[in-house]
């Protein structure tokens, strides 16, 4: 049975919620592998909007199992509400549908605060986060002092990684003029929210491995996008996890050969939000009018995403750091009525061509853009369901994306409507 890992290719926002809902109704098992609540899934399945920011998507259906992974770092607070506000939308959710991998790290209250205290400085240590603790817990996590789900179990045991972890941050805090945390008021706060988080925690590596031999298929279901990815995104400018594929495996507990086919989410533009290098941002009408028809607001800050022309340098980048097999380009219908289209297909740096974007912050800021112009299309493809139903230009420019970025379009999508989508191959077909 094939199995599928859906990644952004560019930086987050791609329109991954309706592709990974699209998927999950053919698979058994949907496993979120990195980030937490900063990502922001609206779902349309029959009429309902569903907005997601920490629980896999596959919960809205029903006979799924969905799966929080190791690689996800989670804010129990956030969660527990999330869960009732799904539950309220008419959404059954049991420890039989979701299961939170045991040593998946905690967002805790203090995680926030840092976070935000470091954002709020405005200084040049100024990333532009979505404020919601992800970067400290990820590094609480290297730095061997996070507190992760099943130590919510144990008493002693939470109270041993409490003081472990306080140690390092009432130091920092001090330094930054925040109080030292309140240490028996976090242990009640963790004792109070355990037996609400604990009935979902379970080896979720061996569930996922045994789902696998039983021939189940399963979706890891990627948050943000790889240009945000902590090794290979535009650094220091990105999330704090690796967004990449390869975290699908290691992100939940299986080996890199359960992953059959990636799947890499492509918007038929380029949105950016918070800080960092964009080269092909627009700051010109054209990207107003692409943020206006995109309608380019985050879902989980509510902040304008900035906008630009396709990037096929980047996204060709990202293909291959991803080893995607095919993508799913979104929402092209955004391109509608523009007279000349660009695409970026290179960079030129101190009069040399370059094929990929530079790793050196210097070299970045001095590539300028290659563009290829082609003309637009002024019918509208909104809603197309087959190729039958779009103009040759837009045609041109799917074939001319595809061939600069060397990967197949698979999918199509026209609409956030889910029946707006052109299948070219299912990715989980074997
Ligand atoms: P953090 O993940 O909150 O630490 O934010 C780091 C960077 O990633 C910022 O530029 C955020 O705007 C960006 N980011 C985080 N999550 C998302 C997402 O789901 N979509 C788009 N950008 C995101």
């Amino acid at each position: 049975m094939a199995n599928v890992v859906v990644v952004g290719a560019q930086w987050g926002d791609e329109g991954k919620g309706k592709i990974v809902d699209w998927l999950s109704e053919r698979a058994d098992v949907i496993a979120r592998f990195q980030g937490g609540h900063n990502a922001g899934h609206t779902l349309v399945v029959d009429g309902t909007v569903y907005k997601l920011h920490a629980l896999p998507s596959g919960v809205v259906r029903g006979g799924k199992l969905s799966v929080i992974g190791n690689g996800v770092v989670l804010d129990p607070w956030h969660l527990v509400k999330e869960i009732a506000g799904i539950r309220e939308q008419g959404v059954t959710i049991t420890p039989e549908t979701l299961m939170i991998a045991e040593n998946t790290p905690l967002i805790l209250p203090f995680h926030g605060e840092l976070d935000r205290a470091r954002e709020g400085q405005n200084s040049v240590a100024k990333i532009g986060t979505t404020g919601r603790g992800i970067g400290p817990c990820y590094e609480d996590k290297v730095g061997r002092r996070v507190i992760r789900v099943a130590d919510l179990a144990d008493n002693a045991t939470l109270e041993l990684r409490v003081d472990r972890a306080l140690v390092h941050h009432n130091a920092l805090r001090a330094g930054l003029g925040l109080e030292p945390v309140d240490r028996d008021d976090l242990l009640s706060q963790l004792r109070e929210i355990a037996p609400q988080i604990l009935p979902f925690a379970a080896p979720v590596w061996k569930v996922l491995n045994e789902k696998r031999k039983a021939g189940k298929r399963i979706l890891f279901e990627g948050a943000q996008g790889a240009l945000l990815d902590i090794d290979f995104g535009t650094y220091p400018f990105v999330t704090s996890s690796n967004v990449i594929a390869g975290q699908a495996a290691t992100g939940t507990g299986m080996g890199p050969g359960a992953i059959n086919y990636v799947l890499g989410i492509v918007k038929a533009y380029t949105t950016r939000v918070g800080e960092g290098p964009f080269p092909t941002e627009l700051l010109d009408e054209d990207g107003q009018r692409l943020g206006e028809r995109g309608h380019e607001f985050g879902t989980t800050t509510g902040r304008k995403r900035r906008c630009g022309w396709f990037d096929a340098c980047l996204v060709r980048q990202t293909c291959a750091t991803s080893g995607v097999d095919g993508i799913s380009l979104t929402k092209l219908d955004v391109l509608d009525g523009f007279e000349t289209l660009k695409i970026c297909v290179g960079y030129e740096l101190d009069g040399e061509r370059m094929d990929y974007l530079p790793t050196a912050a210097d070299q970045q800021a001095r590539c300028t853009p290659i563009y290829e112009e082609m003309p637009g299309w002024s019918e509208s493809t909104e809603g197309a369901r087959s190729w039958a139903d779009l103009p040759a230009e837009a045609i041109k420019y799917v074939r001319r994306v595809e061939e600069l970025i060397e990967c197949p379009v698979a999918l199509l999508s026209t609409s956030p409507e889910r029946e707006d989508t052109i299948l070219v191959r299912d990715p989980f077909a074997d």
